[in-house]
């Protein structure tokens, strides 16, 4: 497995945190300190923030994205952004699929599917987000469920599509609760969904798709992480919200 074959990427994930006053400057403090990242550094930010992010931005490596985006293309949905609305403004990523939207916004893997192949279809790179809950791991369908949430996330994405998308791996049990996935755990189920990869579009775009890691990642446990022949990168809560932190991930992502 040759980790050459993909890019690394640190993905922030700030959640509803930050007023656009307060991303402007947790972004100055991220300028200076992600600038020699030898990976690819994005920030999602709540969509309050986003015109900020991408003045602030302008001009640096940081990419930025929106973390979530509505299916269809415009009209009577209160409350919901489309993928084009994104795309104007200059919004380069987007995450699908979050726990917290299935967990609490009622969202499914149809639902999921169908906001990533709006966003692929505007032009977005997308971050689909799955993985299993307590009960589920340990009830030991975590593979079979994560595969399942993976073929339906892409049903009708095209191979040439698959260049604009990463999947997130997150353990819901792991997410915010300082309980993260061993490196070992974190490697077999991103290796297992390599294979999904390879049984859908064949081994050369399984190879090329970056596969990250999410759940209470920090600046102490990334390294190990990030070290997985399988895991290229993270997808980060908390710690991406401290400027120190997030840098130290995007040094151990960089090596
Ligand atoms: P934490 O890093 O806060 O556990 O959140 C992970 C996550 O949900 C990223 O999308």
């Amino acid at each position: 497995m040759n980790k050459n074959l993909r890019k690394a990427v640190i993905a922030g994930n700030w959640k509803m945190n930050k007023t656009a006053t307060q991303a402007a400057q947790l972004i100055d403090e991220l300028i200076p300190a992600v600038k020699d990242a030898g990976c690819e550094v994005v920030i999602c930010t709540p969509f309050t923030s986003l015109v900020t992010a991408l003045e602030k931005t302008k001009g640096t490596n940081i990419h930025v994205g929106a973390e979530n985006v509505h299916f269809e293309a415009s009209g009577a949905y209160t409350g919901e952004i489309s993928a084009d609305m994104l795309v104007d403004l200059g919004v380069e990523y987007v995450i699908t699929g979050h726990s917290e939207r299935r967990q609490y916004f009622a969202e499914t893997d149809e639902t999921v599917n169908k906001r990533t192949l709006a966003a692929l279809n505007a032009g977005l790179k997308v971050i689909v987000c799955v993985g299993e809950n307590l009960t589920q791991r340990e009830q030991g369908v975590t593979e079979e469920l994560v595969r399942m949430q993976t073929k339906i996330a892409l049903q009708g994405v095209t191979a040439e599509q698959m260049a604009n998308l990463i999947i997130a791996y997150e353990p819901v049990w792991a997410i915010g609760t300082g309980r993260t996935a061993t490196a070992d755990q974190a490697q077999e189920v991103c290796a297992a969904i390599r294979k999904v990869l390879a049984e859908l579009y064949g081994q050369a775009v399984a190879d090329a798709t970056t596969i990250q890691y999410g759940g209470s990642m920090n600046a102490k446990n990334c390294e190990e992480l990030v070290s997985k022949p399988d895991v290229d990168g993270g997808l980060i809560g908390g710690a991406a919200l401290k400027a120190g932190d997030f840098a130290t991930i995007v040094a151990a992502a960089s090596k």
